[in-house]
């Protein structure tokens, strides 16, 4: 699946003009897109409970909003009315992969900035609200229409309508409006507030993207510095000099401050790297990844691969690698994994290929830390095989 930029726009281009900066409505970008995905099965997934989904009611005219979150069962929907209603689940690319399959028309990001795929189905006039989001999103229309409108003036984090589980905006003026029909494309970068209203029964899905909030990811490195690089100990002053007026914090004293913060503040390039791809790879706590029960050893694991052929990756690990100065690194669900900076293609085959095939990583697994690593990461849940016993 390729998504078809308009006005012959590559997908660089789209980045510097587009990408954070300003929506951008694509006709037809998806053409003859068919959706992988039925309201039923919608239906059912937010029947489960690892399954986040949220059924949102009202409209603008009635400010009668309301949200109710998932699992919901099969009564709640056989009572709902004809109208003025939205069935919403997250993460449906890691529970379907026929919608997973999606993704591939938005490779031109890196998937680190991922977030996942939300479908939604609304009877008609069913909307959310006029809002904003904080990352930049996809909307791709599935099955039916959807109205769109949109306004880019400034909107404050804060600017909600009151007692609302949903943060809907008092005032929306519509600068733009769109219908949507199966097929076309809407990106739209954060804070840009929006409100799309199905015209008729209506299916919509939105490739979400998702950016750390600066002040956890500095949290996050200060932690980690802290652990790996701050003794226990307290500060000492051996050399203390008396000064003339002991309430004062000396330019000395602040020098000897300031000299200490940085040596420890300052990392190597490599440390940075190998924490914010643990960090990065991290799993949502709903979503996570079950250890192996019964680990194999190394020649186990290959004569298992060699006699299946086909490895699957779990659909709720999260994977990336880089390559470093001395070491290449796999990072995988919150762990780094070093291997020799060979400047090999294995990395790359392992963290983008959903199945792995034993042919096309032979020549790999002759090595034992190529064995090894695949080991490890069947043991830990992310990849495994069609038959486990
Ligand atoms: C929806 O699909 O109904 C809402 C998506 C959005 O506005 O972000
Ligand atoms: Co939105």
């Amino acid at each position: 699946m390729k998504l078809q930029l308009p006005s012959a726009l590559t997908s660089q281009q789209f980045l510097e003009q587009y990408w954070q900066k300003k929506p951008l409505l694509m006709r037809g970008a998806l053409p003859n897109f068919k959706t992988p995905i039925t309201a039923e099965i919608l239906a059912g997934l937010a029947c489960e409970d690892e399954v986040e989904s949220r059924l949102v009611s009202g409209c603008r005219e009635l400010n009668n909003w309301q949200a109710k979150l998932g699992p919901f069962d099969e009564e709640t929907f056989t009572e709902l009315p004809d109208k003025h209603w939205t069935l919403l689940v997250q993460d449906v690319d890691k529970h379907l992969p026929e919608v997973h399959q999606i993704l591939e028309a938005f490779r031109f990001i890196p998937e680190w900035r991922l977030d996942d795929i939300m479908v939604s189905y609304a009877a008609d006039q069913g909307s959310v609200g006029p809002h904003i989001d904080d990352y930049d999103v996809f909307l791709i229309q599935g099955e039916g229409k959807r109205r769109w409108q949109i306004h880019s003036q400034e909107v404050s984090e804060d600017d909600y309508i009151d007692g609302l589980d949903l943060r809907i905006l008092p005032e929306f003026n519509a600068e733009e409006t769109w219908v949507l029909e199966p097929g076309d494309v809407l990106y739209l970068p954060p804070n840009i507030a929006h409100w799309g209203v199905a015209e008729g029964e209506c299916l919509s899905l939105s490739v979400g993207f998702r950016a750390p909030a600066l002040r956890d990811l500095t949290t996050a490195w200060c932690d980690e510095i802290i652990e790996q690089n701050v003794p226990k100990q307290r500060y000492r002053d051996p050399e203390l000099q008396q000064q003339a007026n002991f309430a004062e914090i000396t330019s000395e004293t602040t020098s000897q401050i300031s000299q200490l913060m940085q040596q420890f503040l300052h990392q190597d390039k490599h440390s940075l790297q190998r924490w914010f791809g643990r960090y990065i790879t991290e799993q949502k706590e709903s979503l996570s990844t079950e250890p192996f029960e019964d680990a194999l050893e190394t020649e186990a694991f290959y004569k298992k691969f060699l006699a299946q052929k086909k490895l699957t990756r779990d659909s709720y690990s999260r994977m990336a690698y880089a390559h470093g100065e001395k070491v290449d690194l796999l990072f995988a669900n919150g762990e780094a994994f070093e291997l020799p900076a060979e400047g090999s293609i294995f990395l790359q085959k392992i963290t983008q290929q959903r199945e792995l095939q034993f042919d096309d990583l032979k020549i790999w697994l002759d090595k034992t830390c190529y064995q090894e690593l695949l080991t490890t990461l069947h043991n830990r849940g992310c990849f495994f095989f069609t038959t486990e016993e």
